[in-house]
């Protein structure tokens, strides 16, 4: 198992440590894991967000575990140079495109929903977010007018092809699940959720055992609150999935529970290559004080070996350690509780 271990910038180091912890206990047989700089820290070190050396190692790997990019001192950098850009970098480079948000309750965490406790009970849903295109990844540039003006502009796009391998991916995960798929978008304004649109549909053919619903993507950020145990898989582009997703994270009472998977079309020995990292940033106001939560962190080290390793039980024993520390009362700082980064590691070691 090739992993190649980006801890990034602000609470990245502490929280991947625990991660890093939690995967040792299990011992598994083969683990190579490698360590590189990504982010602000490897601007400091080697000039450049994402050094060479990092993207080679990223190449050579079969999973990349994320933990955190962005540092405040470098939001006057030029975006290029700004550490976001390594995960963009990445995402890019290696052909991520397909980005698996799960949001699941935890039992015993009703109260810190922002949602009635009984609405967010209901919450098992999987969003599956395009990464690879969209406005993100269009032309963009600032002009200025004859009037002195300036103009921000950047070019949204779907083509047809990129749209159908997220799709087919949603689907399939629907199968399962619970057979569902809402589609959103914004096709009653946008060419691009037009050719979205038409798209899903085509797909939906190869798929009859799912059930497929269109939803714009307003109506998509209320119903997430206001019904959202309704939804089941949601298949999104990349900017409405980046903005749904954090929407969905405090439905079910805290970003720091959750974590990701970013699944490219290559295969590994036993799935697929991908990178995970939690969906929290770096949360430089609280780094290296060791209160951050590992717990997004750890359970995107169980996606891994979900996913790119086959290890369905061990990521099984992970997310239930979890569960049960959090069942137990182990209660990080960003869920009312005081626990420290180490000390929730220790809990989910603990129950492992
Ligand atoms: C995310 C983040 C990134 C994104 C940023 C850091 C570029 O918000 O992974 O959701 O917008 O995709
Ligand atoms: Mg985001």
């Amino acid at each position: 198992m090739k992993i190649a271990l980006l801890p990034g910038d602000g609470i990245g180091p502490e929280v991947s440590a625990q991660a890093v912890r939690v995967l040792e206990a299990l011992d598994l047989p083969g683990v190579e894991m490698r360590t590189a700089d990504v982010g602000g820290i490897a601007f400091r070190n080697h000039g450049h967000p994402l050094p060479k050396e990092t993207l080679d190692l990223a190449r050579a790997s079969e999973a990349i575990l994320f933990g955190a990019v962005g540092d405040p001192a470098c939001d006057d950098l030029k975006r290029e140079l700004r550490p976001e850009q390594a995960i963009l970098g990445l995402r890019a480079e290696l052909g991520l495109f397909a980005n698996l948000r799960p949001a699941k309750l935890f039992e015993g965490l009703e109260e810190l929903s922002t949602l009635r406790p009984e609405v967010a009970s209901a919450i098992d849903l999987l969003i599956v977010r395009e990464l690879n295109g969209d406005v993100y990844f269009g032309a963009k540039g600032i002009d200025t007018l004859e009037n002195g003006e300036r103009e921000g502009w950047d070019r949204m796009s779907y083509r047809t092809s990129e749209v159908r391998r997220i799709a087919e991916l949603a689907f399939r995960a629907a199968q399962g699940r619970r057979g569902k798929v809402t589609s959103v978008d914004k096709a009653n304004v946008l060419e691009t959720s037009q050719v979205w649109r038409d798209t899903v549909i085509e797909v939906a053919k190869d798929f009859p055992d799912v059930a497929l619903e269109h939803m714009y993507v307003d109506n998509a950020a209320m119903q997430l609150v206001r019904a959202p145990g309704a939804f089941d898989v949601v298949l999104t582009g990349n900017l409405f999935g980046d903005i749904l997703s954090d929407q969905a994270s405090v439905c079910v009472g805290s970003i720091g529970l959750l974590a990701s998977a970013s699944l490219g079309e290559r295969r590994t020995d036993h799935g697929t290559f991908g990178l995970y990292e939690p969906i929290h940033g770096s949360a430089p106001d609280i780094a290296g004080k060791d209160i951050a939560n590992p717990m997004a962190m750890i359970l995107s080290a169980a996606m891994m070996l979900r996913h790119s390793f086959g290890c369905e039980a061990e990521a099984a024993r992970i997310e239930a350690a979890v569960a049960k520390a959090l069942g137990n009362g182990v209660r990080g700082g960003d869920i009312g509780g005081e626990a420290g980064c180490r000390e929730v590691g220790d809990a989910v070691l603990a129950r492992l």
